[in-house]
């Protein structure tokens, strides 16, 4: 093996694979049901926000520390936070990122699983006729085999695919994969203009309303601006590591942010077209609004949608790639630990953080319905009232199975936290000169640029107190007595 650190082979390779890793489920099953959930344009409205004045910054934050350092995110911040002020600490925020990339990895495969049934039923719906109400959620999220397995295939995949290494594996399938999915995407929006409920699904997502529950809508909304961009725990500081000294860092992160908001507005849109279209479909969709990208969608390609027998089955496989494009990110933040700190092989680091991985995933596949007692898993107990009660709606939002915790842990308080961190660090911490030359922002005398003070100042104070603020009001909301 060669000392040359894998690199993209391209400045659109990086661009493709850190939008491959962005855009994924967050963008296609959980933004939209989350919307849905939070009654719309408020929620859209907030999230808006956190992406442009938090989620951008720290985007930048976590490219320049990969790139400075080019290590992964616990020796990248030994390296950058040499002789600076709380150099022990720093590393913690890499290991954090590491838990918080186990975790959620561990529930991510299970839904990335559920794109392999639809593409099965999808093709039993195109050459034998599709069947309204053929597939019901609750009993398929229920079957324990079924989910395992699923859940085990699409791990299996991930790993196979991280052994291969940086530009063979991961920056070759995003290349072909996301330009694709684009465009089924832009057919998808075109079409659903031509059904009844697409003003009202258009009003649904714009207009700012308000929402169910203020604070924990406000967490929701920065905590997803998080997980949709892959920010907040380091996977973006591994992308980062692997990219050329020529690329521009801003440049590249506009690009990530708004390919992965145009495509979380796109799906939401599409989908509450059909719901705002065919009212029976919200009916079938009962509470759980986390079916929504495998229930609902499926209504519109078999029975309204030109070409749709020969569209979904293809959406579908998109859907499990995008998942996978964001599983192997995920993945590769844990294993490049192993690489660049243990000097394991890629292989046997892929195959040890694969199986701890995996035995996590089990207890999340179970608790929709498997095992009684890991879907309604809380834990802080099943208390209606006392300090266990404040704990469970705090850290939370009382949603109950082991799935949904691990969902809400990551993306509502690892990611959020792990952000605040970094954004500190390279705000306060981190030599402005140096990160304002990774930036490309040094004016002819070598002093950082306006356009740096700007950024600096989003990082110094606008994102570290937005994030503080929210964490803050949701915790001091909270009755501890
Ligand atoms: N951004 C991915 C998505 O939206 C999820 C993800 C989170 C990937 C964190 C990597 C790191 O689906």
């Amino acid at each position: 093996m060669s000392n040359q650190r894998d690199q993209w082979s391209s400045s659109l390779g990086f661009v493709l694979a850190a939008a491959g890793s962005a855009v994924g489920l967050g963008n296609l099953w959980k933004f939209p049901y989350i919307t849905w959930d939070n009654q719309g344009g408020g929620f859209v409205l907030v999230y808006l926000a956190c992406i442009l004045l938090v989620g951008m910054p720290v985007m930048m934050a976590e490219i320049i520390i990969g790139r400075h350092t080019q290590e992964s995110p616990v020796p990248a911040f030994e390296k950058a936070a040499k002789n600076l002020p709380l150099e022990k600490f720093w590393p913690i925020v890499g290991w954090l990122g590491v838990i918080a990339g186990l975790v959620i990895l561990s529930f991510y495969a299970v839904v990335a699983g559920w794109s392999i049934s639809s593409f099965y039923y999808c093709i039993k719906w195109s050459t034998s006729g599709y069947v309204t109400g053929d597939v019901k959620f609750g009993e398929f999220v229920g079957n324990a085999p079924l989910q395992l397995g699923l859940t085990l295939a699409f791990s299996l995949l991930t790993a196979f695919i991280v052994t291969r290494g940086i530009a063979g594996g991961i920056e070759k399938a995003t290349k072909v994969l996301m330009p694709v999915l684009l465009s089924i995407l832009v057919l998808l929006t075109l079409n659903s203009f031509t059904l009844d409920g697409a003003g009202q699904a258009l009003a649904f997502i714009f207009t700012p309303s308000p929402m169910k529950d203020g604070e924990h809508g406000f967490l929701e909304a920065l905590g997803h601006a998080f997980f949709t961009l892959s920010l907040g725990m380091g996977a973006m500081i591994t992308y980062g590591s692997y990219m050329g000294k020529k690329e521009s860092i801003l440049k590249a992160s506009a690009a990530i942010v708004l390919l992965d908001t145009l495509i979380a507005l796109m799906a939401s849109f599409i989908m509450f077209t059909i719901l705002f279209s065919f009212p029976s479909v919200v009916e079938k969709m009962g509470k759980s609004t986390a079916g929504m990208l495998f229930v609902t969608l499926p209504e519109m390609f078999y029975t309204e949608m030109p070409f749709g027998s020969i569209i979904a089955p293809i959406f579908y496989i998109l859907v499990g790639f995008a998942a996978l494009s964001s599983t192997i990110s995920l993945l590769e933040v844990v294993v490049s630990l192993f690489v660049d700190k243990l000097k394991w092989s890629r292989i046997k680091a892929t195959a040890v953080s694969s199986g701890v991985i995996f035995a996590f995933s089990v207890l999340c596949a179970l608790s929709n319905g498997a095992s009684a007692w890991l879907s309604n898993f809380k834990l802080f107990g099943n208390a209606d009232s006392g300090l266990m009660y404040s704990l469970n709606k705090t850290f939370f939002a009382n949603k109950a199975g082991f799935m949904n915790a691990f969902d809400h842990l990551s993306a509502n308080w690892l990611l959020p936290v792990g952000g605040f961190f970094i954004t500190l660090f390279v705000g306060w911490v981190f030599p402005a000169k140096v990160a304002a030359d990774e930036l490309g922002m040094l004016d002819e005398q070598g002093n950082p640029n306006k356009l740096f003070k700007t950024v600096q100042f989003l990082l110094r104070f606008i994102a570290p107190v937005a994030i503080g603020y929210i964490i803050a009001k949701v915790m001091l909301g909270t009755d501890f007595a």
